[in-house]
């Protein structure tokens, strides 16, 4: 009995070294199999979850220009009569006057018969509170219109505990009765998230105010009235190969009237006529009746962030089809002219030069150099014959004149069933640049459909562009939705799969982007943030890492031996080198909550460098988060491995996403 135990001791302490010894994976440098395309892993931007209005563009005030459905939404008449507005013979009016502006017609009239002081104002509460911080500078600026020059105006902004966090008092002084715009600023003495402006009326008379408006001087490079530079660093970070903008479903609108319209958003933010964003009320367990768009984020700003972040901006436009999961409003086919022309006269404004008249445009907005724009989407998420037939003729006459623009379209909002087997040859049939694909389902879809693009064909003209995706803990448009790391897990196993068919998928974004803890309408997102601060998800540790390695060739891997799929023991992998950076990057998914034992055999370099570099992503609770309070939950670990031998042995945690970059020039 004794001599049996041994013997299996003995075979089994023989199992082990035989199992270690054995490479798990095996990768050959030199057997480069496709190119890693530089756009592959982008952003996709939209004005959902106030992610613009509220959230990226920095304007604190809400209804700026008093144009929301209710004048007055946002905005409190403070006096202490019980007639708001009115207070011993003040009076305080909305005015709607079209012909001042058909883009802005309403304003504030104000009559004054001598308020006392703090007696009679506004006050505007921000977008869910205004975020202020300690020792910055704000920048107060109003319209304003007066015949006599009597009128004093004290802003001043209040925390949430009623502190006043910093004033300054304007005396208006032109009395031309035209509309003129005058700037102060001033500097807060605390910091609180959810405060608010107070304008105190002085003096006696009537004036006239519109675009009441306050920025944070600390802007993403000190532009003035600009973006907020947490949220644009957020992004910059991950080093996108492009940006996808402005959406989304708010690209096609709940009616072609409110469809997204980019002309309309170039020039003076005061001439930018706002429109209801959709998310005001397309989810009725969170109704949004504050949420406009104002346009201050608008094309000029959209291709001016893609090149600050060094994005290849990808602008997506109307095809003359409404979002049909509303009104499926359709422009009639003989119709369609000035949905074509938008799209032409973008490109010349992309990339005209001042001989053009959108070329001009831009260079008059200040920049002279074009954006190179080279890819444009027609469509989002459309489906059916009706948008077939739009986007033949969109082809047809894009295609005459700007040959080299890749067209970008729709192949529905599911990526199966009898939309997208409908689209999907039907638009590799017409050769377009490339497919959307939109993938919004449960992590164990993500880890079972991590070899999806095994099987697509490599060598096809048209590529993939996988534009929106996100694991959903619960499922699509639950507002119980978590950004838990087992969504992430299942996105970066997911990934694998795009990496290792780079050939196919040259382009990739998760969606959406932003989203405000106060304000919104969709959940899981990529960055949630606060009204002062910004929170990256485990979701956005994956993308990140992926864009910031994501090499430029795929290369050759096994798994014992076989072709690397998806989930083979529970394990996803990919490799690619970066000819640049001279590396070799391997990323490896363990699904499986058991810690493993993995040995990699690298071929193909004349030798192993002595250290490598180990990022690591993991946590043994895949229901675990990070949170605005605790934003550290899940973070990405970075450490040196030393290498000895031959191969790369190494122990691979359970529920872990591992990240391996070795030097291929080591001597
Ligand atoms: O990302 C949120 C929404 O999901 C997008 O607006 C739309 O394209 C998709 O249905």
């Amino acid at each position: 009995m004794k001599q049996f135990i041994q013997l299996i001791a003995f075979f089994l302490a023989f199992q082990c070294i035989a199992q270690k010894q054995e490479p798990t994976f095996k990768v050959n440098v030199s057997q480069v199999q496709s190119e890693v395309s530089p756009t592959m892993w982008g952003i996709f931007f939209e004005d959902i979850n106030m992610g613009a209005d509220g959230g990226i563009y920095a304007e604190l005030v809400k209804n700026r220009s008093f144009e929301f459905f209710k004048p007055l939404m946002g905005w409190k008449i403070t006096s202490p009569n019980t007639l708001q507005g009115f207070y011993l013979g003040s009076e305080i009016t909305i005015v709607n006057q079209p012909e001042k502006a058909s883009t802005n017609p309403r304003y504030l009239h104000v009559n004054l018969m001598n308020p006392n002081a703090k007696s009679l104002g506004i006050s505007n509460e921000g977008f869910r509170g205004m975020g202020i911080k300690k020792g910055l500078r704000y920048d107060f600026s109003v319209f304003y219109r007066q015949k006599t020059a009597h009128t004093v105006l004290v802003i001043e902004l209040v925390s949430s505990s009623g502190q006043v966090l910093g004033q300054t008092k304007i005396s208006p002084n032109d009395t031309s009765n035209e509309w003129r715009k005058l700037e102060t600023s001033f500097t807060a003495n605390e910091t609180d998230a959810k405060a608010k402006l107070n304008i105190w009326f002085e003096g006696n008379g009537e004036i006239d105010l519109d675009m009441i408006s306050l920025f944070p001087s600390d802007t993403w490079k000190g532009r003035k009235e600009g973006l907020r530079a947490d949220m644009v660093q957020m992004l910059a970070d991950m080093k996108p190969g492009f940006i996808r903008f402005p959406g989304g479903c708010i690209v096609e609108g709940h009616d072609l009237s409110v469809r997204y319209q980019w002309k309309k958003t170039l020039g003076p933010i005061e001439n930018r006529k706002l429109i209801v964003n959709r998310w005001n009320y397309e989810m009725a367990h969170r109704l949004a009746p504050d949420y406009f768009q104002t346009f201050g984020l608008g094309f000029m700003e959209y291709f001016q962030l893609a090149e600050d972040i060094g994005a290849e901006p990808l602008p997506i436009l109307n095809c003359g089809m409404a979002c049909q999961f509303n009104s499926g409003e359709l422009a009639p086919l003989n119709q369609l002219e000035p949905y074509i022309q938008d799209a032409l006269d973008l490109i010349e404004f992309a990339n005209g030069d001042s001989t053009t008249f959108w070329g001009k445009v831009r260079i008059n907005l200040g920049h002279p150099k074009p954006f190179n724009l080279k890819m444009l989407g027609v469509g989002n998420e459309n489906w059916g014959t009706q948008y077939i037939e739009r986007l033949e003729i969109f082809k047809e006459k894009l295609q005459a004149i700007y040959p080299n623009i890749k067209l970008v379209c729709s192949t529905g909002p599911l990526p199966n069933g009898p939309l997208f087997d409908y689209l999907n040859p039907t638009l590799r049939k017409m050769e377009v640049g490339f497919v959307d694909e939109h993938f919004y389902s449960r992590p164990e879809w993500f880890f079972a459909n991590a070899k999806r693009y095994d099987s697509y064909n490599q060598k096809t003209k048209t590529k993939v562009f996988a534009g929106e995706y996100a694991s959903q803990s619960v499922g699509m448009v639950s507002p119980e939705n978590k950004n838990n790391w087992l969504t992430a897990l299942s996105e970066a196993a997911f990934m694998t799969g795009m990496e290792r068919n780079a050939g196919v998928v040259q382009m990739a974004s998760y969606a959406p982007l932003f989203a405000h803890i106060d304000g919104w309408q969709w959940t899981p997102n990529l960055i949630w943030v606060d009204n002062l601060k910004s929170m990256a998800t485990p979701n956005y540790h994956v993308q990140k890492i992926y864009s910031n390695y994501k090499g430029t060739h795929t290369v050759s891997m096994l798994y014992k031996d076989k072709q690397v799929s998806a989930g083979q023991d529970s394990l996803f992998a990919s490799a690619v080198i970066d000819k640049n950076s001279q590396e070799l990057i391997l990323k490896i998914v363990n699904q499986s909550k058991d810690k493993r034992q993995i040995s990699i055999q690298i071929e193909g370099l004349s030798k192993l460098p002595k250290t490598g570099n180990l990022i690591k992503l993991e946590n043994e609770n895949l229901e675990a988060l990070n949170t605005l309070e605790r934003p550290n939950e899940i973070q990405a670990v970075e450490n040196t491995i030393t290498l000895s031998g031959k191969n790369v042995d190494l122990a691979i945690s359970g529920y872990s996403f591992t990240t391996i970059r070795l030097k291929t020039n080591a001597k």
